[in-house]
């Protein structure tokens, strides 16, 4: 059983897809360089202590800050160490022999600012304490495990996009994932001839459990409710078209259900544009999600439009809103003729979550 390991996640960029995932629909997420890091080493704690008392240990480097939690029975907090509880006890839940262990974290991910710090927190954790276990989960439990913590020791009803993103990355490459089957496809997202993505942060922070996100979620779920089906993806195949059954909803409703309706078709539209290496198509299609996320979703602040319209300013091929917004950052496509505005940065796809080191 290895002593110390050293695991990464990363964040993550949705390309377009968003506000899909929790209704069984279409995204187009890559994982980002940036991510975070967590250092696990177990300690011997079992020869002087009683299995009871066997406690994690975790520092937090960026925040200066510490916690430490019986393994047996960790008690629910907020804040970053909702993260750390949580990935422990539901790993432990499994069955998984986690270790007392002494954890530090460090993350490059901007927290609340829609580049899914989050996710890339929980999985590194879960892959450093599973591998410090010496067990094995596969990749698609891990997110639902992952997932979990966020649902019920964080209290954000997140899908599992962020998750799957991070877990299953890979370096030039975006995943189409079929939120009704679980599939995903590989979509190669290789940016040539000097065609590049940008993210610039709107300056807002957000936590989702405290943002709207919650209640776009209680809607469409309302909205399935009166239209007697089990996710929004099953407007595509309803009798008389999905037309027909958005004007049986309420006009909030319906707006939010419209959203989700065109945001699946523009995933395809968008998988179909960059197979074809038509990247001009793929900016019309990320400001036709910005319009929809903003006028149907209606997930927008003002922050989050002026980072979008400083884009633009600047000659973006196609810029909008990514993750749940309510504030975070913005992505745009910049053509080889044209120059994103100061303060933005260059985001590669890039791979998933890993081990860094193991030592026994
Ligand atoms: C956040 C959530 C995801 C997803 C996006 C919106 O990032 O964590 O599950 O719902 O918002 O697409």
């Amino acid at each position: 059983m290895p002593r110390e390991v050293q695991a990464f996640a990363p964040g993550r960029v949705n390309l377009i897809g968003e506000h899909t995932d929790y209704n069984g629909g279409l995204a187009l997420p890559f994982a980002i360089a940036e991510g975070v890091t967590v250092s696990a080493r177990a300690t011997n704690e079992r020869t002087s202590r009683a299995v009871s008392e066997e406690s994690i240990r975790a520092h937090a480097r960026d925040l200066a800050e510490d916690d430490e939690f019986a393994l047996a029975n960790p008690q629910h907090v907020a804040g970053w160490r909702a993260f750390v509880r949580g990935t422990a006890a539901e790993l432990r839940a499994t069955g998984a022999p986690i270790p007392a262990a002494e954890l530090e974290i460090r993350g490059e991910v901007p927290r609340g600012a829609g580049l899914s710090s989050s996710a890339a927190l929980e999985v590194a954790l879960a892959v450093a304490l599973l591998d410090l276990a010496d067990a094995k989960l596969d990749r698609l439990a891990l997110a639902r495990l992952c997932s979990r913590v966020e649902n019920d020791w964080v209290g954000a009803r997140t899908g599992l996009l962020d998750q799957l993103a991070s877990l299953f990355g890979e370096a030039d490459t975006a995943l189409c994932i079929d939120f009704s089957s679980l599939t995903i496809e590989r979509v190669p997202l290789i940016l040539r001839d000097g065609w590049r993505l940008v993210t610039v942060d709107s300056g807002e922070r957000r936590q989702l459990a405290a943002s709207g996100y919650n209640e776009r979620r209680v809607e469409c779920a309302y909205a399935c409710e009166l239209l007697g089906i089990g996710s929004l993806r099953e407007l595509e195949g309803l009798d008389g078209g999905p037309s027909r059954a958005l004007a049986r909803l309420p006009a909030r409703l319906a707006r939010r259900a419209r959203h989700v309706l065109h945001e699946n078709e523009r995933v395809l539209a968008t998988v179909a544009a960059l197979r074809a290496g038509d990247l001009p198509q793929v900016g019309r299609l990320l400001d036709a999600s910005h319009t929809s996320l903003r006028d149907q979703y209606e997930c927008s602040t003002p922050a989050v439009e002026a980072a979008v319209d400083r884009l633009r300013h600047s000659g973006a091929a196609g810029a909008r809103m990514i993750g749940g917004g309510f504030g975070g950052h913005v992505l745009g496509l910049f053509a080889p003729d044209s120059r994103p505005p100061r303060g933005a940065r260059a985001v590669h796809p890039s791979a998933g979550a890993h081990i860094l080191r193991a030592r026994a």
